[in-house]
């Protein structure tokens, strides 16, 4: 592995440490500027991958944060699930501010698609009476995965086959009018209109409609810089988050290999992104959860609300339980440290070190909801710097306090630091 994360390589992966929007999006746009492709391989519009520069603002759902730079190419792997309506809209968004994407995005034929019927039942699924609610963002991606699962998905591929697609569509529009009906007694989808709309779908994104698998091994053949981009974070993966408050697809880097086609041994990198405190949205366990009025002053200056619902996310302080879990299972070999800059008003910061749980502090991150609802978290304390430090290029220049809190982040992980991102804007980056 080289050093520096400027330096070129053939494969490298950015995934997320936390519960999702750990700002991989910026840190795929940085490292965006040496690929050749840029790659994403699970979850759907779901995400909300927000990159700043030049005065604008873009927030990606579907399209990989490469599509920002003008050489790269993009590809959405067979693990994404996507929602046609949505991408089109993200695709016009991107062309009317100049931005070329259908000559440059490549989708999987073999991603699912997310259809109406898929909304519908999760509306119905998160809103039960009694029932569990996950606290989804409401995009459809459970039943769009569970149909995945059930063999009943309707794919990007099938979109090229007329005949084929009306007849799945209609067995399935058939089947779940019925469970719409009978168990939610809720209306149902129209199969006219549904396939009206996907002809018109097919007939925007045909001619991006391939193989990413083979065009993928390909360009790596060739030499060419791949980077592939996972969307949520670890502790929203469905083997190893905190099940069922997480999210219905890999978002680990197992997930890469299953979503892409490609083995996790051709990996020459991978990055975790980690934001300088912890934030979720949804429901489900937070051991670091702040106090509400605290939680709420971080919220207001991190601006914690999700970019794909606008909820106000939940917020924590660092907790190194999970970064050292999260960091193992991804086997990460760097990481890029977000936010930093929104710590520069906190007098005291805490980190936490360890969970306590019946008088005894744990020797690793326990994978139970009920084991970490009763857990305590043990809190180093460590002095703020007090000082903005969003103009800071050089980490030689960053305040003392930051730099001790920065190394604590590396005790902890065992890790090394290579990006320090102080503001939401490309050059407000530090590069270690
Ligand atoms: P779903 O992915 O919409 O099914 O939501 C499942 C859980 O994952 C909920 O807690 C969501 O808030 C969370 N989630 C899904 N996508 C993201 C994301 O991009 N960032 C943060 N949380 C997410």
């Amino acid at each position: 592995m080289t050093a520096s994360l400027k330096d070129s390589i053939s494969l490298q992966v950015v995934l997320g440490t936390q519960w999702g929007d750990e700002g991989k999006g910026k840190v795929v746009d940085l490292l965006g500027e040496n690929a050749d492709i840029v790659a994403r391989y699970q979850g759907g519009p779901n995400a909300g991958h927000t990159v700043e520069f030049d005065g604008e603002c873009f927030i990606l759902h579907h399209i990989p944060s490469g599509i920002l730079r003008d050489h790269t190419k993009c590809i959405i792997g067979n693990g994404v699930v996507i929602n046609p309506d949505s991408i089109m809209e993200e695709i016009a968004f991107l062309e009317n501010k100049g931005i070329s994407v259908l000559d440059r995005l490549f989708i999987s034929m073999n991603a699912h698609l997310i259809l109406p019927y898929h909304h519908l039942i999760e509306k119905a699924f998160e809103g039960r009476e009694g029932g569990l609610a996950i606290g989804t963002t409401g995009r459809g991606i459970g039943p769009a995965y569970a149909d995945k699962i059930n063999r009943v998905g309707i794919r990007m591929g099938d979109l090229l086959d007329s005949n084929g697609l009306t007849e799945k569509i209609s067995q399935n529009v058939h089947m779940k009018n019925r469970i719409l009906e009978k168990v939610f007694n809720a209306a149902g989808v129209d199969v006219t209109e549904l396939l009206e709309g996907l002809h018109n779908f097919r007939e925007n994104v045909r001619g991006c409609i391939t193989d990413t698998t083979w065009m993928l091994h390909q360009e790596l053949q060739k030499e060419k810089r791949v980077l592939v981009e996972g969307a949520q974070g670890t502790l929203l993966d469905i083997d190893f988050g905190t099940y069922p408050y997480v999210t219905s697809s890999n978002t680990t880097i197992g997930g890469l290999s299953t979503g892409l086609g490609i083995s996790v041994r051709k990996v020459d990198r991978v990055i975790g992104v980690i934001k300088a405190y912890t934030t979720r949205v949804g429901n489900g366990p937070l051991p670091t959860e702040l106090e509400e009025d605290f939680g709420e002053k971080i919220r207001k200056i991190g601006g914690e609300y999700g970019a794909t619902t606008g909820r106000p996310r939940r917020c924590g302080w660092f907790d190194g339980m999970v970064a050292r879990f999260a960091t193992q299972i991804n086997d990460v070999d760097v990481l890029a440290v977000t936010k930093l800059d929104v710590l520069e008003t906190i007098e005291q910061i805490q980190v936490c070190t360890g969970y306590r749980y019946q008088g005894k502090e744990l020797d690793h991150y326990p994978m139970s909801n009920r084991i970490l609802d009763e857990i305590e978290p043990v809190y180093e304390v460590l002095p703020g710097w007090q000082a903005p430090i969003t103009e800071i290029r050089k980490y030689s220049d960053l305040p003392e306090e930051a730099r001790n809190y920065l190394s604590k982040i590396e005790e902890i992980t065992g890790l090394p630091i290579g990006i320090v991102s102080v503001g939401p804007n490309r050059e407000e980056t530090i590069w270690k």
